[in-house]
């Protein structure tokens, strides 16, 4: 049991069933784009450590970026505005994974789907290290999942609570 702020967590997974789980995926994302183009694109904060562990453990030299959410409130329109900010490459031709460490509800990748549209990329698909599908409310198919979980708040391996726990190496489970 490890505490956070005012909250209880319970390990849910080690460092090494996580990273059994990278390795699995870096296998098959590396059969899948031999030959290929590929530009991982990692969302911040949560993807940094899954990016850096999985591309690790790939034996191809794709290009990696990250991206992140940022919101604003525009000039003239009173609505909060979700843009992505770090997006600085030219997607034309390439083929784009998309990391994310996470996968809940799918907004945010409903939103980055949309982002990403119209760009010319030769394909769009998705890697989540866990995925929650009880709490999955979108279509979007998710090419990659390390890990299925039950739908509980948890923090570690990037992931956080207000702020903290990111750095931890296993998956904790909210407890109380
Ligand atoms: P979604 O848009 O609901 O799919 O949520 C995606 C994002 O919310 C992830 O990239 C995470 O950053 C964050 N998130 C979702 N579930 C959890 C969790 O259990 N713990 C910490 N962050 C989470
Ligand atoms: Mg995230």
């Amino acid at each position: 049991m490890i505490r956070i702020g005012d909250k209880n967590f319970e390990e849910f997974l080690g460092e090494s069933e996580i990273l059994s789980c990278v390795r699995t995926l870096a296998k098959r994302i590396d059969d899948d784009y031999t030959n290929k183009e590929l530009l991982i694109l990692g969302i911040l904060n949560g993807a940094f450590l899954f990016v850096a562990d999985l591309t690790r453990h790939m034996t191809l030299d794709p290009e990696i970026s990250f991206v992140k959410f940022a919101s604003y409130e525009g000039t003239s329109s009173s609505g909060k505005v979700n843009d992505l900010i770090g997006l600085h490459e030219d997607l034309r031709g390439k083929h784009v994974l998309v990391v994310e460490d996470i996968v809940d509800s799918g907004r945010t990748l409903l939103h980055i789907q949309e982002l990403l549209k119209d760009k010319g990329t030769a394909s769009i698909e998705v890697a989540t290290l866990f995925f929650k599908p009880d709490a999955y409310q979108q279509k979007i198919p998710l090419r990659y999942i390390g890990a299925e979980i039950p739908n509980h708040f948890v923090v570690g391996y990037g992931m956080d609570y207000m702020g903290k726990g990111r750095n931890l190496t296993g998956l904790y489970q909210l407890r109380s």
